[in-house]
């Protein structure tokens, strides 16, 4: 048996993997596949962990319906066609969990960091510009008390308000397609509904899926309702918000700031605007990029493609309806 990996993962996974006798084939150049390269080098596999950016959509699973099962090193999803793959019946499989407390730390990071402008001025000591002191420059705005407002709350979201609460004594509230009684109780947290939301956030913080429902969320008349000194956080997929839309509200004095771990497009251009602004803090999508994060990423997504490849049922489906 053969499986593809599509980028380099922890040597705990592939350890795992030549344990079990499954021949490895490893994507090693510095670049992302083309989808052709990938189907080339799935046609030849019976498995395949996907570790990058690659849209498996309706065509690509057409051409490697074969693949006994597709195992992602994330806990996103979004870039495959699930419907299809469910038609299909190829088993998906993600990594849920381990990486809700690491990526809540960089959402929370980007709070900080965006709140006090840290970004920003780290760039303006690079630049030469700390010449002297001045009283009411380079000020940022306190958290203190303030309101964070979680919009998906499942476990990252979850995490992220728990550190808002333990740090700052935020309120918590948040808006979800169901609510979270758990996290009712446990953080005091409020339902509200999503535009109430936006009007009472002090700080808004995303960790919902991607879906056809929240593309674009995040636009001129959503931040429009937010308030003028309120912090927007994506740590969940660029394409929730619209980035012009947050660049014009950023530059008009629409919202206070802005702290993003994902972007759209993915990678961002060296050009981009938000990059030089003051009131904004940008990282390269690292909310799992942590060592104990990848190893477990890596360990799970190869149990999925060995149990697959033993004919068992997978243990981390995102779709365990193809079992039905
Ligand atoms: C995920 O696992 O979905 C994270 O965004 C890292 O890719």
């Amino acid at each position: 048996m053969k499986v593809f990996i599509t980028g380099e993962i922890p040597e705990v996974g592939i350890k795992k993997l030549q344990d079990e006798g499954i021949e490895i084939v490893e994507w090693k150049e510095k670049r992302e596949l083309t989808q052709p390269e990938l189907i080339e080098y799935c046609k030849q596999c019976d498995a395949l962990i996907a570790a990058g950016y690659n849209k498996m959509d309706a065509h690509f699973l057409k051409e490697c319906s074969h693949l006994k099962v597709i195992a992602l090193h994330s806990v996103g999803y979004d870039n495959v066609d699930i419907a299809e793959a469910d038609r299909l019946k190829i088993p998906v499989g993600n990594t849920p969990g381990v990486l809700s407390g690491p990526t809540a730390d960089i959402a929370f990071l980007l709070m900080l960091a965006v709140s006090r402008k840290a970004f920003y001025l780290h760039q303006k000591i690079i630049n030469g510009d700390w010449k002297f002191f001045e009283p009411t420059a380079n000020l940022g705005i306190q958290l203190n008390g303030k309101t964070v407002g979680i919009y998906g709350l499942g476990n990252i979201g979850f995490e992220m308000a728990k550190r808002c609460m333990g740090a700052y004594n935020m309120k918590v509230i948040y808006h979800n397609r169901y609510q979270n009684i758990a996290a009712e109780k446990e953080l005091n947290a409020e339902y509200v509904s999503f535009d109430e939301l936006l009007k009472r956030s002090d700080v808004i913080s995303v960790h919902t899926n991607l879906t056809k429902e929240t593309k674009g969320k995040f636009n001129k008349t959503t931040f429009g309702k937010m308030k003028p000194t309120s912090i927007f956080i994506n740590t969940a997929r660029g394409a929730i918000h619209n980035e012009e839309d947050l660049i014009n509200a950023l530059q008009n004095g629409i919202i206070w700031g802005a702290g993003l771990d994902v972007t759209n497009p993915e990678p961002m251009k060296k050009d981009n605007p938000l990059l030089t602004m003051p009131n904004a803090a940008v990282l390269p999508h690292i909310g799992s990029a942590a060592v104990e994060t990848r190893d477990e990423m890596a360990t799970i997504a190869t149990e999925n493609v060995i149990a697959a490849l033993s004919g068992k049922h997978i243990p981390f489906p995102v779709n365990p309806e193809v079992y039905d």
